[in-house]
């Protein structure tokens, strides 16, 4: 097995960012110390703390140290304390900065139901069979980053957001999708609202043009609002969905709570610059230092990141093994607590998922990584 080594920036960033990424990094750490990994892991404020210290939301040397990693892991930004900032000034906006500056325009996010967890997906269990999907949501453009104004006028205050896209903006994570989708099942659902928007319009019939060089791969198009019914209704439909940044923000989040709660999701952020990890969920201020968030996502994270970004599927599958062990064994964070499961906390969880890694790794060791 070739080990490799590689600098991973850290952003725990706000509420219960760092919580988590403690949580990831831990892991990360084991994977380092068992496989002979060299993982440098080297952190860096942005969002909500980056303005306390350092006045800005994504200072400089933050930047600077996401550029020369190789991978990106961030928690989470923002929080009560910053609400009255002015958009374009607030924590959030450090991390889309962060994507634009490193031109990350493809966001993949995973949806996936995993066995131990079915009972608590809120779907009766007879549509709740399989739920195994991935959003690939446009990172780097629509509506986030036209322009943002608000103006006074003499009948109150007004205000717009522009919402833009160019046929070579919706090639490039349509590409992206539709390669995942030859890879899985060959089926692609695009969503919009082409019935009503231009940029929708657009983006259907740029992805319609793209289907041709993907013969093999069945293209389908959804409506926005049927899309979030289908999603919540029959949920095993979908393979791969692509869509555009306001949509895939909001589909994302409904797909993690049919899948149990939207702690669990991880997502990879791609283009042109370095990686960025991010599990799906905020900074929770209200569980912030109560050790009870959940850490699922942000662990997810690095497998995601071994496998996608540094080629290391097996480190991978032990990660995602070890979590689903510690689930199916009814150890639960209090978000995805249900009858009969013993709660415990985001640094209990985590010794568990690190405990079954270390056990798997053993087994792996004396009889190889067949078994
Ligand atoms: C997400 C978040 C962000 C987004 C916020 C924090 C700016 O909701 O990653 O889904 O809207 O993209
Ligand atoms: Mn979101």
């Amino acid at each position: 097995m070739s080990s490799v080594s590689k600098t991973i920036a850290l952003l725990p960033g706000d509420g219960i960012g760092p919580e988590v990424i403690e949580a990831a990094a831990n892991v990360l750490r084991d994977c380092a110390r068992e496989f002979s990994h060299r993982f440098e892991l080297v952190e860096f404020p942005v969002g909500g703390v980056a303005i306390e210290r350092c006045g800005a939301p994504l200072p400089a040397e933050t930047l600077e140290g996401c550029r020369a990693a190789d991978a990106v892991l961030l928690g989470a930004v923002g929080g009560p304390r910053w609400d009255s900032l002015p958009i374009g000034r607030r924590p959030e906006s450090g991390l889309l900065a962060l994507r634009q500056e490193l031109g990350l325009y493809i966001n993949l996010r995973p949806i996936r139901l995993y066995g131990p967890l079915r009972g608590i997906s809120p779907l009766r269990p007879e549509r709740a069979v399989q739920i195994d999907f991935e959003i690939v949501r446009e990172l780097a453009g629509g509506i986030y980053f036209g322009a943002h104004r608000t103006e006074a006028t003499s009948s109150g205050d007004r205000a717009e957001d522009v919402e833009a896209y160019s046929t070579s903006e919706v090639t490039r994570v349509a590409r992206f999708a539709f390669d995942r989708a030859r890879r899985r099942s060959g089926r692609l659902a695009s969503v919009d609202k082409a019935n009503v928007l231009a940029t929708s319009a657009l983006w259907r019939r740029t992805v319609t043009v793209l289907a041709a060089e993907y013969p093999e791969v069945q293209l389908e198009h959804f409506y926005v609002d049927n899309a979030a019914m289908q999603v919540v209704l029959a949920p095993s439909q979908f393979d791969v969905i692509v869509t555009s940044n306001l949509f895939g923000d909001i589909l994302s989040d409904a797909g993690a709570a049919l899948v149990g709660s939207i702690g669990l999701i991880p997502s990879l952020s791609c283009g042109t610059g370095t990686p960025l990890y991010e599990p799906i969920h905020g900074s929770a201020p209200s569980l912030a230092g109560k050790d009870c968030a959940c850490p699922i996502g942000a662990i997810l994270c690095v497998s995601m990141m071994l496998r996608e970004t540094f080629g290391l599927g097996l480190e991978a599958a032990a990660i995602e093994a070890a979590v689903v062990q510690v689930l199916t064994a009814g150890y639960r964070t209090a978000d995805i607590a249900e009858p009969g499961s013993t709660i415990v906390g985001c640094s209990e969880f985590t010794q568990r998922v690190r405990a079954e890694l270390a056990d798997s790794l053993v087994q792996i060791e004396r009889y190889g990584w067949g078994v």
